[in-house]
């Protein structure tokens, strides 16, 4: 259930082992548990999202720090989807529920693109020397020796994103001010209530759990697609006549959603030639519907009029799809833009 980059990276430097999933595409834990069994010893890390930006699934992750620790692993918890919606303890070292690392992404968090942070034991950054070597990252440098850094100065290279950070602690603090608490029962109260409508809309087919009942244990992250109907063209509709920004496609985590459609992997093999060949037009994927906390109920309304008109074919544009990317556009459709920003 890994976005691309809680994985990609594990692969480059280490034998991955996939956990699997229930058929819902939540963690199968039973599966974890016999894997740890299996690798005993073997395991390094355990890296794992905290919430799944496709589905919304929120994992147990303080019971499976436990198991990783009692079968000496570390755990990274990817918290880029759960930061802006949940509160997140890592804990202190000596509660066996503790995390060993976190990571997050600022732009999730209402701040600029372009930052994050990496946020681990200390005693993990102090051993051995930086990925990324650079200005900063040393204490002093003869032409045949280098004293590096105290962290987390060895490991932040180059001229820092300044901006970014200062934006990020702001974003951290605004949110905590807000209150965690009130986000997720705001998000809750939104996810219920448009898995409640959604789930009555004829030709929808809602992915992950589409319980309203159990709204409260995930988050705000809904995905679908309309029968019968290209992902990428009413995620098209939704933008161009409604003003509804909704992502379409596999979101960075190709495998889980391959998984969540049950493409068979002949199917899987013809759209990997297609793609290599320049062509995503049949790519599968999902309609991803996701709130923020600026979200309200009636636009929760508004989406689901919307799908509502599209799946009968009420929509105006005559659509066209790009071969290279898969996207659809409507004829003629020519935003003002300068009607909305200046410079
Ligand atoms: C669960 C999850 N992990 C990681 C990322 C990657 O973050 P970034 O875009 O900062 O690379 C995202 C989203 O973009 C995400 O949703």
């Amino acid at each position: 259930m890994e976005h691309h980059s809680n994985d990609l990276p594990w692969r480059a430097v280490a034998q991955v082992v996939h956990v699997g999933l229930d058929k819902r595409g939540a963690l199968d834990e039973a599966d974890f548990d016999r894997q740890l069994a299996r690798y005993r010893g073997r395991v390094k890390m355990v890296a794992i999202s905290g919430g799944s930006n496709v589905t919304g699934f929120i994992n147990p992750v303080g019971r499976l720090a436990a198991k990783a620790h009692a079968a000496g692993a570390h755990i990274l918890v990817d918290c880029a989807q759960l930061a802006p919606h949940r509160r997140v303890e890592m804990g202190p070292l000596d509660d066996p529920e503790h995390l060993d690392y976190i990571a997050l992404s600022a732009h999730k968090m209402y701040a600029p693109f372009g930052t994050g942070a990496l946020i681990g034991r200390r005693d993990t950054f102090e051993r051995g020397e930086p990925d990324y070597r650079g200005g900063g990252t040393i204490e002093i440098v003869t032409t045949d020796w280098v004293e590096w850094a105290d962290p987390p100065d060895r490991d932040e290279a180059g001229s820092p994103n300044v901006v970014g950070a200062v934006a990020l602690a702001a974003a951290a603090r605004a949110l905590t001010a807000i209150g965690m608490d009130a986000i997720a029962a705001h998000e809750a109260e939104l996810t219920a209530y448009a898995l409640e409508r959604l789930g009555r809309l004829p030709g929808i087919r809602l992915y992950g759990d589409p319980d309203p009942a159990r709204a409260a244990t995930r988050l705000g992250v809904i995905p679908f697609n309309l029968e019968g109907m290209s992902h990428f063209l009413v995620a098209a509709i939704l933008g161009t006549e409604y003003g509804i920004g909704v992502r379409n496609g596999c979101f960075c985590a190709h495998p889980y959603v391959l998984y969540l459609l049950d493409v068979d992997p002949e199917e899987a093999e013809r759209v990997r030639m297609a793609m290599l060949a320049g062509d995503r037009r049949a790519m599968p994927g999902l309609v991803r519907a996701s709130f923020g906390m600026y979200n309200t109920v009636e636009e929760v309304d508004v989406l689901v009029e919307a799908l509502e008109a599209i799946r009968a074919g009420r929509y105006h544009g005559d659509y066209v799809q790009d071969q290279a990317s898969g996207d659809y556009t409507a004829v003629g459709w020519q935003p003002d833009f300068s009607r909305y920003f200046t410079l």
